[in-house]
Formats: structure tokens, C-alpha cells, sequence
């Protein structure tokens, strides 16, 4: 393994929809806010300090949400990072609502989604979402109501592209029919892989696929979990930590990965950036891949 370095740049660069360059290696907002992705954070300077950070380490993708808060995340990145510096690719999500800590609910009416990237734009201070992302395909709408909002309104050039969230290839599919689809943001990492399917198809697709909870929302670092004892030998012996071996696995893993780490303190940001330098040869590869099982 060679060296971290500490900007995320070394991740390599991902062509979202083929035209919208990103370093591999972003962050994501969920942790910003309070419990359960619901209420202001724990520590409103931190959380501002996080974001600007995360640029200055080289970050291009910053993950969010409306149901982040709800509105909170958003707003945070704004009052943080507006004006925005060039290349600084913010992507949002609509159709999950929220009615309390971790409560929520799928509305994927078009009328909705219509609201929803309106007040995205006005709260991220925004003309224009570089990627709008269906946060849950709503069973209760069809899916040709709630991408055929979306659609609108990138027809409007309000949304430049459009990805889906915790979705089968099949959905991929269907959805294709009406959008384009550039990106896939599906629950994966070292310990959780019920998604290689989906993973595969973003492959041959060039889709990029964007895994939550890459290291599966901290439990990886857990010393109970069963993996630890290995993860953490692995680690120790290239001066690494599991967050870091995690998130470097994920880049390897596949071309089309843009891990999204989540983290409300500098210290893990800039940990986690660090990965992108980080590089496992063969054995060590098969190594994690054992542990890991
Ligand atoms: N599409 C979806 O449905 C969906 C669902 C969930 C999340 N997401 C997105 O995916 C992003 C990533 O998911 P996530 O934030 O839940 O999971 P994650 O990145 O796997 O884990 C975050 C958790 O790990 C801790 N952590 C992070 N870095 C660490 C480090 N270096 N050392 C020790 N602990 C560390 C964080 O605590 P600290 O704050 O203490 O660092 C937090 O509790 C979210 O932020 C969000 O943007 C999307």
C-alpha cells in the first residue's frame, strides 16, 4: 500500500453523465444534522468548518437531501460555501418526507417533486441542480408521474442530470425509458454487498454509482463486528485505519464508485479524504475480501 495523500483528487476523476467531471472520492451531509437526519447539528461551527474543508481537501461531490434536516443540509451548504467555487458539484434528492427521527415517508407525486426542486434551487442558491437524484421510487405513484416531473424540469434547465436511489436494475430500466439515468445511489460497502447486481449493471452502463453508507454508517469500525480483528491487523500494518482501508476497497472495487463518507467532524473528513491515495495490492485485496465475508 502506498502512501496516503491527503486530497481527493488521487481518487481519479468520474464523468457524471459523460460531461460532468467529479474527483471519485466526495462527502455526504446526512451526518451534518441532528439524530436521525432530523434537527440542527450538535455543532453548527463544525458543520460549517466540515464543508469548507471538504473543498479545500480536493472534494468536487457533496452528497445531500431536503429530508437531511429536513432542509437543514442544504441550507448548511449554502451559508457555508455560497458562491460556490467552479467545479463544486452539489447533489440533491427529493421524495422522501420526513415526520420525525428517522420516520419517513415516500411521495413521489409530480406536484411534489416539482416543490421539491424549486426549493432545493432557492435553498442551495442555485439556477440550476448539477444532479437531482429520485431519493425512493414512491410504490404508491406511478414511476412515469414522478421522472416525468423530474424531466420537466430539467427541460426547463432547472436540473442539468438525473439519478435514482436504492434501485434494481430492473427500476434502472423502467426508468431509462423516460430519463436518462447517470447515477445509482444504493446501500453498499466491505460489509453489505446485496447490491453487486445493481453495481454490475452501472458498470456496463457507465452509470456512477454512489455507495451510502460506505463504511456501513460506522458499524465496520465497530470492534464487536466480525471482520474487526482482521480489519484493524490489515489497517495497523499500512499505518491505515478500517475507515480508510473501507473507503479505499470501495474505489478499487469499481470505476463508476463515488463513495459518499458521511461524518460531522473534521478529523474524520480528513481522515476519510486520505483514503483516496491509499492503494491495496492483490493480497491484500484478497485479504479483505476474506475478512470481510
Ligand atoms: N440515498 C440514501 O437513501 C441515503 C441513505 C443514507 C445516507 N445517504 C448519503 O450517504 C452518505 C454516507 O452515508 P452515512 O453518512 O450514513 O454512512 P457512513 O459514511 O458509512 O458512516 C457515517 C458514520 O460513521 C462515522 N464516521 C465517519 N468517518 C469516520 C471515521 N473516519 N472514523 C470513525 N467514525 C467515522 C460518522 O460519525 P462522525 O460524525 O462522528 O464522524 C457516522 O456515524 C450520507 O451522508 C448521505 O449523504 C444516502
Amino acid at each position: 500500500m502506498s502512501a496516503p495523500t491527503s486530497l481527493a483528487h488521487a481518487s481519479g476523476t468520474f464523468l457524471i453523465g459523460g460531461d460532468l467531471p467529479v474527483h471519485r472520492l466526495g462527502y455526504g451531509t446526512m451526518r451534518l444534522v441532528g439524530d436521525g437526519a432530523w434537527g440542527e447539528p450538535a455543532d453548527p461551527l463544525e458543520a460549517c468548518r466540515v464543508l469548507r474543508r471538504a473543498v479545500e481537501l480536493g472534494v468536487t461531490l457533496i452528497d445531500t437531501a431536503d429530508a437531511y434536516g429536513p432542509e437543514i443540509a442544504e441550507r448548511l451548504i449554502a451559508e457555508a460555501l455560497y458562491p460556490y467555487p467552479p467545479g463544486l458539484v452539489i447533489a440533491t434528492k427529493g421524495g422522501i418526507t420526513r415526520q420525525g427521527p428517522a420516520k419517513t415517508e415516500f411521495v413521489g407525486r409530480a406536484g411534489y417533486l416539482i416543490q421539491c426542486v424549486e426549493m432545493s434551487l432557492r435553498r442551495l442558491k442555485l439556477d440550476r441542480i448539477d444532479l437531482y437524484q429520485l431519493h425512493r421510487i414512491d410504490p404508491r405513484t406511478p414511476l412515469e408521474e414522478s421522472l416525468g416531473a423530474l424531466k420537466r424540469m430539467q427541460e426547463q434547465g432547472k436540473i442539468r442530470h438525473i439519478g435514482l436511489s436504492e434501485v434494481t436494475p430492473a427500476e434502472i430500466e423502467e426508468a431509462g425509458k423516460i430519463v436518462k439515468v447517470v447515477s445509482v445511489q444504493n446501500r453498499y460497502s466491505l460489509a453489505d454487498r446485496r447490491h453487486e447486481e445493481t453495481l454490475a449493471y452501472c458498470e456496463r452502463q457507465g452509470i456512477g454509482f454512489l455507495p451510502w453508507y460506505p463504511i456501513a454508517g460506522g458499524k465496520l469500525l465497530k470492534p464487536e463486528q466480525p471482520s474487526a480483528q482482521t480489519l484493524a491487523q490489515i489497517a495497523a500494518r499500512h499505518r491505515a485505519t478500517v475507515a480508510q482501508l473501507s473507503l479505499a476497497w470501495l474505489l478499487q472495487r469499481s470505476p463508476v464508485m463515488l463513495p459518499i463518507p458521511g461524518t460531522s467532524k473534521v478529523a474524520h473528513l480528513e481522515e476519510n479524504v486520505a483514503a483516496a491515495g491509499l492503494k491495496l495490492d492483490k493480497e491484500e485485496w484478497a485479504e479483505l475480501e476474506k475478512a470481510a465475508q
